[in-house]
């Protein structure tokens, strides 16, 4: 009898498991983020989308975000840049009053034979991919501090395995996954620190279909992911026990193994 009155009272937090709280996604007005965001809100938070030149998009986003019951806002947010950041975040604020949840989403890829690699592009990978999840969870930390929050990064397969045409882009990732280890340590016990490094995620495009086919074959899963899979990793980080932290959670198929 107990274990029923339980749990019918748990009901609506299992089904909402962020209601009333704040997500913070960055780069969430297109592809992963926008799932990712999607699925935050359908866990019940309310959610602040970042974007950088998708605003329209992100408009979108944000009106989707709303469908689902709960307050959205689209803010423009140069990870790379302080005083961006800082505007961002406390837009975030005025609005919402605080911020639970932190998913440092935003960054970039790029193919690159290693023996053309500029320091250009090396510089532009790093400051997006480590520089900005940095600077946007420094900016957030007193707030998430204040609520005992949690931090999600976004990594990569490319973090563990060497991708010989990639080398600035998997040393970016491998830097991330070393900055949430480092983080988790720094900032516990307030604040959890995770990472959800996707693997091969298909996303529709046609050009890459050719390669979604080979890499499916090789996945142990025998699929490639999907946006879905990723933002169920995200929501899963966003509420799970805060005694799970510093932890890279390869969502691969098993294709790392
Ligand atoms: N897609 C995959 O298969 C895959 C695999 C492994 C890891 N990941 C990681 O998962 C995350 C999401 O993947 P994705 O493919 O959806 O990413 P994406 O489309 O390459 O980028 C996401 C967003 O990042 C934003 N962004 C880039 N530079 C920025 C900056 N300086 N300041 C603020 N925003 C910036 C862009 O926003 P605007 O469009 O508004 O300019 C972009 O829409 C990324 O961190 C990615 O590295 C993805």
């Amino acid at each position: 009898m107990q274990y029923t009155i339980e749990s019918k009272i748990r009901m609506p937090s299992q089904i909402r498991p962020l209601a009333g709280k704040v997500a913070l996604i960055t780069g969430a007005a297109k592809r992963l983020g926008r799932v990712s965001a999607l699925k935050l809100a359908e866990g019940g938070a309310d959610v602040a989308v970042t974007y950088l030149h998708s605003a329209r998009e992100a408009r979108n986003t944000a009106r989707e975000i709303e469908r689902l019951g709960v307050r959205a806002l689209a803010v423009r947010c140069d990870v790379t840049d302080e005083k961006s950041v800082r505007t961002a975040v406390q837009q975030v604020l005025k609005n919402f009053g605080g911020i639970d949840v932190l998913v440092n989403n935003a960054g970039n890829y790029e193919t690159v034979e290693f023996e053309s690699l500029t320091l250009r592009q090396w510089d532009a990978i790093f400051t997006s991919n480590v520089r900005g999840p940095f600077l946007v969870s420094k900016e957030a930390l007193p707030y998430l501090r204040k609520r005992h929050g949690r931090i999600v990064h976004l990594g990569s397969l490319g973090g563990l395995r060497p991708w010989a045409d990639h080398a600035h882009y998997c040393s970016s990732k491998a830097a991330l996954h070393m900055l949430t280890k480092v983080m988790a340590k720094a900032l516990a016990p307030e604040i959890s620190v995770n990472c959800v490094a996707p693997g091969m995620i298909d996303l529709g495009e046609k050009s890459a279909a050719g390669l979604m086919r080979r890499m499916a074959v090789q996945t142990p899963m025998r699929r490639n992911g999907n946006a879905n899979d990723v933002a169920s990793a995200v929501l899963f980080f966003a509420c799970a026990p805060q005694f799970i932290t510093g932890q890279i959670l390869y969502v691969d198929g098993g294709l790392g193994l």
